[in-house]
């Protein structure tokens, strides 16, 4: 080798020795990985170009190269993508001036090349020693989230603490995925909670997974280990940024003609007979969608409702979509924040989206209204009337009251609404209708219940039958649950066709 060589291959060799003993014994054998192995799972072919790899704050005593994180640039099932990935091993992953330096100049690149990003912490927060260097270096992080927002993906993984301002930058991305029994999230940890409030709590009860993603509701996906982590956030990014051409995987019920109707009998037996029955709404998702694309996401927050990423007839969708077996498929103050918050995402990565819509209404209780329901429901009506995507509805059975116009219904846009023969379509359900509107009726008459009854059919077939709404127009043709897929999928195509001409509403060349 030339001499004029050696002084740089020889820091370089120093560098990966340097890491090497850093890493000596921290990520053997539990599963945990090294930064820079996360990064090589994400990366295809574990390749991928590392930037600022010199960069360091010689200010700070035990300065290393690199600052405690790896930023890099590689392609993730062909598209490219930005990532970076913290070092715990160099004071806690803390954030000082020179790693936020490092990872504003990972931010501008993706967004300059619309391109997502992917964060892989693992932080102590803003580097203590470092001041308000280190508060500025997280300001600077945030805006460019928020700058990014809808613009480019960003997805973060969360291996081991994440405290302070480290919570935040996940906060301001599009979908956050915890490492079961590792990951904890927190703004102050146990000890200073303990200082001032005076409460005692672990780690994992105060920021572990199953709180992030059974009660606060912070992370959007949980995986067993840190490689299912990575291969989720792939599966994200293969719906709403997708490098290649997806091809359908549908077990063989992708319909050859999508305007052909198919009969399918397991389709049309989930619902049950009587109308007060509960059933999974899961089973009709599952059944609507192609076989193993279901992709659910905060599956154990806010249960009364689901958001999904799917894909019918190989095109990706978000699905939204009432529970009934949960809360009998209310609407609350949960619901409404999870259901919005997947509807503005997946419209930004212009997801169409289908809603199955069975609810009764928004939940009524003293609780919900002190809580901000008006609040937060809010947010729901205004997510479905500024998605610009293609906006496809399905009444599967209830539909009352302001419930039926926030899930998609015409009145905020929907492109297509179809409803089962089973859909129940009014201001409320047919008993507190009735009790209501023949208030006096039901008083003086000497057979209350026999006049009840008749008075509920007579509501049902002159109120809430879907034909009704059919013969109005806001809803476009009652169809079989075994039709639907097929209908959905004309829709999608049909959106398609738009799509390759221009973008709606914008006109923007795709
Ligand atoms: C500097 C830090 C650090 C930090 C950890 N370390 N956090 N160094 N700044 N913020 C260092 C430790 O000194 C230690 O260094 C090494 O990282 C490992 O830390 P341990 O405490 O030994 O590890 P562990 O027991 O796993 O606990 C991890 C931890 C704990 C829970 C993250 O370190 C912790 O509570 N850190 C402080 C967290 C915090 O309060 N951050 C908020 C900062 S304020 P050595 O040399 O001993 O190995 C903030 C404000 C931003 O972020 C607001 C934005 C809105």
């Amino acid at each position: 080798m030339s001499g004029r060589f050696r002084g740089i291959v020889e820091r370089r060799a120093a560098l990966e020795q340097a890491e090497a003993a850093r890493y000596a014994g921290k990520f053997d054998g539990s599963g945990k990985l090294s930064p820079r192995q996360r990064l090589a799972r994400l990366f295809d072919g574990g390749l991928f170009e590392e930037l600022g790899r010199f960069e360091r704050n010689d200010s700070e005593p035990s300065a290393i190269a690199g600052d405690g994180v790896i930023t890099a640039v590689g392609r993730v099932d062909g598209q490219l993508v930005y990532a970076y990935s913290q070092d715990y091993t160099f004071l806690g992953g803390s954030l000082g001036q020179v790693q936020a330096r490092k990872i504003v100049a990972v931010q501008d690149l993706a967004l300059a090349h619309a391109a997502p990003v992917v964060a892989l912490i693992e932080s102590g927060g803003a580097r203590i020693q470092e001041g308000i260097d280190a508060l500025d270096g997280y300001g600077q992080i945030f805006s460019r989230n928020v700058a990014s927002s809808g613009a480019v993906a960003q997805i973060a993984v969360i291996f081991g603490s994440c405290a302070g301002g480290a919570s935040y930058a996940p906060a301001l991305m599009d979908f956050i995925v915890m490492v079961e029994g590792r990951s904890r999230m927190f703004v102050t940890g146990p000890d200073v909670i303990r200082a001032v409030t005076g409460e005692a709590v672990s780690f994992e009860d105060l920021g572990g997974s199953a709180v992030h993603s059974g009660t606060s509701g912070v992370v959007h996906f949980v995986a067993k280990d840190e490689v299912s982590a990575i291969e989720r956030v792939k599966t994200i990014l293969g719906y709403i940024a997708p490098g290649r051409e997806v091809v359908a995987s549908d077990g063989g019920r992708r319909s050859p003609n999508p305007f052909w109707r198919n009969k399918d009998a397991d389709i049309d037996a989930i619902l049950p007979d009587l109308p007060s029955k509960s059933y999974d709404m899961h089973a009709l998702i599952d059944a609507v969608c192609d076989a193993g694309s279901v992709v659910e996401c905060q599956e154990s927050w806010a249960q009364n409702c689901i958001t999904a990423f799917a894909r019918i007839d190989g095109r990706a969708v978000a699905v939204v979509a009432n529970q009934p077996k949960v809360k009998a498929g209310c609407i609350d103050i949960d619901a409404s924040d999870k259901m919005a918050r997947f509807i503005r995402t997946c419209d930004s990565f212009r997801l169409p989206i289908v809603t199955f819509v069975d609810t009764p209404g928004y939940l009524p209780g003293v609780a919900q209204e002190r809580g901000g329901i008006i609040r937060h429901g809010a947010k729901l009506l205004y997510a479905y009337g500024e998605a610009r995507v293609c906006k496809l509805t399905v009444v599967v059975r209830k539909a009352y009251g302001g419930a039926y116009i926030a899930m998609g219904s015409k009145a905020l846009g929907a492109d297509r609404v179809f409803a089962f023969p089973t859909a129940e379509i009014a201001v409320m359900g047919g008993d507190a209708a009735v009790r209501i509107i023949a208030k006096k009726e039901l008083a003086q008459s000497d057979r209350p219940d026999e006049l009840l009854r008749r008075k509920v059919e007579e509501y049902r077939a002159t109120v809430m039958d879907p034909l009704v709404a059919a013969g109005k127009g806001y809803v476009d043709d009652i169809v079989l649950p075994s039709e639907t897929r097929a209908r959905l999928s004309a829709c999608l195509m049909a959106e398609d066709d738009v799509k390759r001409s221009f973008f709606r509403h914008g006109n923007i060349p795709l």
